[in-house]
Order: C-alpha cells, then structure tokens, then sequence
C-alpha cells in the first residue's frame, strides 16, 4: 500500500510517500526563515508560499518516484490557518482526481499523538498523548486509530503561542519557544504566575498579559526588565502545568504509556520532567517533533488498516 501524505496546517510544506507505515521520501519547504521577518506568522503570506513551494515539492518527487504507483492520498484536513488548509486540499483532491485513488482526511493534531511511534515502537492502545505546538495544547485519552477524548483542550492561547508572544515582550527571537528555552536557568524562577485548577482547561493568555505588566512596571520605574528571570519563571510554570495534569490523569485512567508531541515536545525541560514520571513516555524523534507529513501518512496507514 503507497501512500502519499500532505501537510500545510501551518508554515511548513511537506509532502511524504510511505509504504504501509514506513517511509520512503519526504520532501519539506519551511517558512520560518520568511515569518522570522514579520515576528511571526502572517496567514496570507503563509497560504501563497504553499501555493509556490507544494508544485516545487511535487516536482520534484515526481522525479524521484512514480507517482502512478500510490494508491491513497492522505492530507491535513484540519485544525490550521485557512488559506493553508485550503492549498492542502485542493492540492489533495487534484491528485486524487488525476491517479482516481481515495482521499483519507487527517486530524493534524491527532496525527501529533501517533507521531511518537514513528521508527520507535508499535502502536498500543490505550494511550495519553499530549500535543503541545504553536496552534494546540490539548490532553488526549487515544483508544483507536480513530477513538479518542479530549480529556483537557486550550481555552486560550496555544503554550507555543505563549511562549512566542511572550518572546516577542521580552524582545526574543521568533519563534519564541526554543529561545525561551536557551535562557532558561532553574535558579531564576520565581513564583509569579497563577496556579490553575487541576481539572481546568489549558489557558496561557494570563501569562502573556502578566509579562506585559510587568515589563510596563519597569518601564514606569525606569527599570532594565530581567528577561531571563522573566523567561525562566514562565517557562518553569507552564512546563509544571502540563506535568501535574499528566499525572492526575495518568492515575485516573491506569495508562501505561504517554506521547508527547508538537513544538513544544522539543522543549528541555519537558523532555527532563516527563521522563520522570512512572510510565513509558515515548517522545517523537527529533525530525518528527514539529509538523511533518510522515505522521499524517503513518495516521493514515492506521486508519485504513483498521
Ligand atoms: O508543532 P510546531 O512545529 O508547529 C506549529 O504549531 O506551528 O510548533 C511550533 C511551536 C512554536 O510556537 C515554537 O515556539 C514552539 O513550538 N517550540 C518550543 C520549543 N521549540 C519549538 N517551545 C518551547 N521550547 C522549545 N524548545
């Protein structure tokens, strides 16, 4: 079984083709370089470099493989910027229509949660996963290829979209995350963030609006902000969040194995907190952290075969 997978939830386009689970090519234009510009991401501008960079890809697999050869074209059909999706899908649907082959449509979030087994380990269920990129944050119960809760979602911001938004206060590169990270220093934090309900929602955007006050307070006072007391504090408490939400539910449900996935998934401090917990946590291969279209080919690959 060929399949070939599509992926323009976000800035990056890429295209894999996979045979069964297992990948064969990948091809990926990023637009990071592009958006570090703007300090951020620009939806419109987004949509129209996939619609350069996906004919570039196509091309040239197509030199590569034969592409008469696939049998279902699998896409990231959703969540994502709009004009983006939109290229994937229509990108998508010609190719169907031209090989006369099936569209499988893929969460791109759910997708993360598989992401972890690439190249790892069989897939078992059930499992917690939990995705945590620029768009998402979200606490998953996965029972199927196609079952799942949304045991905790975000309310607000996405932890990647907080921890970019509050780079860009702190007068950090974008994205602000792996930055963020670089600084970050343990024997800087303090407490000045708010403690949530365990069984609450995720919600960052407190967080951005706390660093603001903080910043116009020194600002006010003619005071130099400490940036990376600021950056370590945020860091030290969003990353705690995730923990103790993980373990209360990782309790409730007798899981034995947890995924982790989407940017943030890089980040160090999560990698040494979650690998601390009583149970297996399987963490993506570093290529399989950020968006990809090897995970919507492997979610595919699942799926049909259930
Ligand atoms: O999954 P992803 O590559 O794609 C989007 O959702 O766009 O996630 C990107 C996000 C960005 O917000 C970035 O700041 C964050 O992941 N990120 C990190 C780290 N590396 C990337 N956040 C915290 N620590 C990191 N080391």
């Amino acid at each position: 079984m060929i399949i070939i997978a599509i992926e323009t939830t976000c800035d990056d386009t890429c295209i894999s083709i996979m045979e069964q689970e297992n990948i064969i090519l990948t091809e990926r234009i990023s637009s990071e370089k592009l958006l570090s510009k703007y300090g951020g991401i620009v939806p419109e501008i987004v949509a129209r470099e996939h619609g350069k960079n996906i004919n570039l890809i196509i091309n040239n697999l197509n030199t590569k493989f034969d592409l008469s050869r696939i049998d279902f074209v699998a896409y990231a059909s959703e969540p994502g910027l709009a004009g983006s999706l939109h290229v994937g899908e229509i990108f998508a649907k010609t190719l169907a229509w031209y090989y006369g082959i099936e569209i499988i449509k893929i969460n791109h979030v759910i997708a993360h949660c598989f992401s972890a087994f690439i190249g790892q380990r069989e897939v078992e269920y059930p499992f917690l996963s939990l995705i945590a990129s620029g768009g998402s944050t979200s606490l998953y119960l996965i029972t199927s290829a196609e079952e799942r809760i949304e045991l905790v979602k975000k309310k607000d911001d996405a932890l990647g979209e907080a921890f970019d938004k509050i780079g860009k206060l702190l007068g950090l590169k974008y994205p602000g995350g792996p930055e963020i990270d670089k600084i970050y220093d343990s024997n800087l934090v303090q407490n000045i963030f708010k403690k949530q309900a365990i069984e609450s929602d995720f919600s960052f955007s407190g967080a951005k609006s706390k660093v603001k006050s903080l910043i116009d307070a020194d600002i006010r006072k003619h005071q130099t902000t400490n940036i990376a007391m600021i950056a370590s504090s945020f860091q030290d408490w969003a990353i705690n969040l995730l923990i103790e939400k993980i373990k209360y539910y990782q309790v409730k449900f007798d899981i034995k194995i947890i995924t982790i996935g989407g940017g943030v998934s890089s980040n160090s401090l999560w990698r040494e907190k979650i690998k601390a917990l009583n149970v297996e946590v399987i963490s993506p291969l570093k290529s399989y952290c950020c968006d990809n279209s090897e995970m919507i080919g492997f979610l595919a690959f699942h799926t049909i075969k259930k």
